[in-house]
């Protein structure tokens, strides 16, 4: 069966833009992508908007759909009344580039600003040995599609660009706490994650984990437990002792 839809999709480039209106056709088992395309195909040529897989393991077609940050390619139309007008806009924290492409550059500044995964330099690969358990808790964080649609909906940056020197975003606090969970990592990331990358900005808000595509417990798993183990070495009264009397 198929139907007309009022779809509203942000067009503009160069910081200037507007909200156009198009009347589209939908037919059963349609994603929100489906519409896009069908609209450039049909309506609107230029029409830019990023995409890649169309099975929600790229990543790519992040994008807000009635002010909420989803994935275009895993929102189907079904969710929607048929007379519903449904409104395309780009990811908000990011910069536009065009339509609803935007430039998600400053998470991959961030990642690049997280020392990678560090062994002790006399285990080689291959005689890693874990628990179990530590392979699973770092196994969840791995599903990780780099949508960035947790950065994206973080009040932190996104009502505040002036932050974003400041903090790395829900998506790499995340990385963070996994590496320092890794029992072969060496580096020490705990000072570095509350001075440098801003866990301390984080109130827990929980967004982030709401809009996570794959359902990662982003605040639960990898934020609070990072944050506790910062609380444990700053105000833990022998740790801080122990600063005090080594450090001197
Ligand atoms: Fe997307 Fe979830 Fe990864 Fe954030 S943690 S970038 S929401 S998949
Ligand atoms: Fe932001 Fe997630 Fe913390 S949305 S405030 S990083 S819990
Ligand atoms: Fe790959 Fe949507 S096109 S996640």
């Amino acid at each position: 069966m198929s139907y007309k839809a009022k779809f509203r999709v942000w067009r503009g480039e160069g910081g200037e833009g507007r909200l156009e209106d198009f009347t589209v056709e939908v037919n059963e088992g349609e994603v929100v992508l489906d519409i896009i395309h069908r609209l450039q195909a049909t309506q609107a040529p230029d029409l830019a908007v990023r995409w890649n897989c169309k099975a929600g393991k790229c990543g790519s077609c992040s994008m807000e759909i009635n002010g909420k940050p989803r994935l275009g390619c895993m929102t189907r139309m079904s969710t929607f009344a048929e007379d519903e007008t449904i409104t395309v806009t780009p990811m908000r924290t990011f910069p536009v580039i065009k339509d609803l492409v935007t430039d998600v550059s400053f998470n991959y500044t961030k990642a690049r600003e997280i020392p990678s995964f560090t062994p002790p330099a006399d285990v080689k690969p291959g005689e890693y040995r874990m628990q179990q358990i530590d392979v699973e808790r770092g196994q969840e964080f791995r599903k990780c599609i780099e949508c960035f649609m947790c950065n994206n909906v973080c009040h932190v940056i996104r009502d505040h660009e002036e932050n974003k020197p400041a903090f790395a975003g829900p998506r790499f606090l995340m990385r963070i706490a996994e590496l320092d969970m890794h029992p072969y990592d060496t580096v020490d990331r705990r000072d570095a994650a509350q001075d440098e990358h801003g866990l301390g900005y984080c109130n827990i808000t929980k967004c982030c984990t709401e809009v996570c595509p794959e359902h990662i417990k982003i605040t639960d798993n990898a934020l609070i437990p990072m944050k506790e183990r910062v609380a444990d070495r700053r105000y833990d009264p022998l740790v801080w002792l122990g600063n005090k009397i080594f450090k001197r």
